[in-house]
This record gives C-alpha cells, structure tokens and sequence, in this order.
C-alpha cells in the first residue's frame, strides 16, 4: 500500500475525487446487496424528487491513521443510527445500521491510500447521503432511492487551521421549533447559504443562531454545535430540539466529565449569559473543536477572555483528548474506536 502523493498538511476542507465508492439501490421496497464502483456521476431523471423537493440526507464521518499505524472510524454506529432516524423523518427508507457500518468500512478500505498518515494534520471524511431518485410531480415522496459514501481527505474545516474564530448573531433562523432542526436533512443546509454568505461578506466566520420562537437562546451554528465553558470551569452545552445532536459534543461531554474530572452540563443557555463564559468552541466532526474568540451581536462585541490568540485553556484539553482518542494515542471507551 503507498499513500497518495499529496501534500497532506496544506488541504483545506474540499473535494477530493478519490478512486472508490459504495453505493446501493432502493427499488421494489428493498435495498440491493451494494457494490464498490469508481463510478464518481450519478445519471438521474430531470424529475427526480431530490431534485425538484429536496429529499435527501447525509451525514459525516472520518477515519484516521492512529500513532501505531492502524487505520480506525470514530463512532460510525452513531452516525448509522442518526442517519435512520434521520430518513424516518424524511420519509425515506432508513438503511440498515449494520449494514451503514459494513459500507463505511468498505469505502475506507478501498481508499485506503487517501487515509492521510498520522500527524500530518488531514483526515479522510467519509459522506454517507441517500437521496429519492425516480420522478416524482406531485409532492410524495420518491419511490426509489441511492445511498452513497465517498470519502475525500480533508484538512480543517475553518480557514487558519485553529484561530479562534469571530461569530455573529444572525437575524435569520435555522430551524423551526417543531421543524427538522434535529436532524441531518439537506435542506437545513440549502436554507442556510443565504445567512452563510451574508456572514462570511461581513467578515464572520460563521452564524450563531437563536432559537425561532423566543431568540433568546443559543442554538447552534451551521454545521456544529456550541460549547461552553463557565469561569469555574464547568462545560456547558446547549439543550434544544431543534439543533443536531452531533456526535462529537456528545462525546466531548463525555471527556469532560470521564477524563477530565469536570462537571458538564446540557443546558437551555440564554444568549443573555453568553458575556459571562471564559470559553466558547464549536465542535463537530468537520470543526473538531474550533474555538471561538468573539461574538458580535449588531456591533456589540462578546470578546471571551481567551482571547484571539489561542485557544482556552479548558477548550485545548477537550481537544487534545478527543483527537488523543481519536489518533491512538489514549484509550478510548469501549466502542468508539472501530478498527478498518
Ligand atoms: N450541527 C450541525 C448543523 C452539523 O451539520 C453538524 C455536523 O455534522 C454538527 C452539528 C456536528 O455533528 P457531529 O459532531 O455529529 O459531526
Ligand atoms: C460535519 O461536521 O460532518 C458536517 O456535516 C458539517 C458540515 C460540513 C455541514
């Protein structure tokens, strides 16, 4: 097996073709058997219900080189199971959990050569999606349907690898109280490209977004969730049912309290609050956990006293354990870690 010829350490968060995908069918109200194709181009009528009321999904996960040389996943079961709650709502045949785990496997194994070697800063993600393919006019959903996983390896998520990043306030909302906030949907994403954009042209990294009924309280931002930590060193994390419960937060809650010693707490937090943390991150799988130095709610500045330098104190154990675990290099939890 010879790595690629890339210059790991320089990706940024892109598209990279890399040679094998896995994909299956649903038609006749069953998934086929799946194979591995090099076949990058899906061919699809111009009528197809993803294409013309947006019914897919996704998820996201990644794969590792650890400090001895093995080649692990980071909890793709609760990827699998998230992905079938996920296509419940959607109305989309769930894909067997197991099976999900087999296929991610599969595709790491295949692109074994992009998994990018230990230390060098880079990641393979790993896009498992499924999406309605056969015409559909009236609004129903699709009959038939694809489930995909490519992987493409990645560097961080947020340009500057770990500066800690400047938010705003957004006057836009991500996710309705009884919506699909909850859940993996593509369409939560599509919604958010206008405030994306809006943010990113006002010179903010990213969009802190509030609850819709009250916008009092924090919910997350477009592709991660918000930690904080209080001046005695407590973690807290937002409780909504209109945010995604990302993996990674739950497992970050669980380093806090299991290897840490400190106390974590899932919470309704007020954006009123949010002057008074000593620490702010955002963590996912794409962000890891990317700490964030400044608030700006319409020209008012939360400027956390970590500052934007580096990251917090709390904020840089919470990392350097997970992506210990992650890489090898501590135990993990029975479970986490799934060898390829
Ligand atoms: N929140 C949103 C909206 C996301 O898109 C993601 C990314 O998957 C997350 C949070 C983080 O979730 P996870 O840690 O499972 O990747
Ligand atoms: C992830 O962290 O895997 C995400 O899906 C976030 C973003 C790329 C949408």
């Amino acid at each position: 097996m010879a790595k690629k010829d890339i210059d790991w350490g320089s990706l940024g968060f892109g598209y990279v073709k890399t040679d094998k995908r896995f994909v299956s069918n649903y038609k006749d109200g069953k998934w086929d058997d799946g194979v591995i194709t090099e076949d990058a181009d899906i061919v699809m009528n111009e009528c197809a219900c993803v294409l013309q009321y947006a019914q897919t999904c996704f998820e996201g996960l990644k794969a590792y080189t650890t400090e001895d040389g093995r080649t692990v996943c980071f909890r793709p079961d609760l990827n699998a199971a998230r992905m079938y709650d996920t296509a419940q709502r959607l109305e989309m045949p769930p894909f067997d959990k197991d099976r999900f785990v087999e296929a991610v496997k599969q595709v790491v194994k295949a692109n074994e050569d992009y998994v990018p070697p230990y230390g060098s800063g880079a990641t393979l993600y790993l896009r498992p999606y499924m999406f309605g393919i056969n015409p559909v006019i009236g609004v129903k959903p699709a009959d038939e349907y694809q489930f995909r996983i490519f992987a493409t390896p990645v560097g961080p998520y947020f340009k500057g690898g770990i500066k800690p990043l400047t938010l705003c306030v957004s006057d836009f909302d991500r996710a309705a109280p009884h919506g699909t906030g909850h859940i993996k949907a593509g369409l939560n994403y599509a919604m958010s490209l206008h405030p994306i954009q809006e943010a990113h042209r006002a010179g903010f990294a990213e969009n802190m977004y509030l609850d819709a009924a009250t916008r009092t309280k924090v919910e997350e931002t477009g592709g991660a969730n918000f930690l904080f930590v209080t001046k005695d060193n407590k973690v807290v994390t937002p409780k909504s049912n209109s945010i995604l419960p990302s993996i990674t937060r739950r497992s970050l809650m669980y380093v806090a309290k299991e290897y840490l010693g400190l106390e974590a707490e899932e919470r309704e937090v007020y954006f009123d609050e949010v002057k008074d943390f000593a620490e702010c991150g955002l963590c996912g799988t794409a962000a890891v956990i990317s700490p964030v130095g400044k608030i700006v709610d319409h020209g008012k500045e939360i400027c956390f006293p970590s500052g934007m330098d580096e990251m917090g104190p709390i904020t840089k154990k919470l990392y350097d354990t997970l992506t210990g675990i992650q890489m090898g290099r501590l135990d993990a939890p029975e479970g986490w870690i799934v060898e390829i």
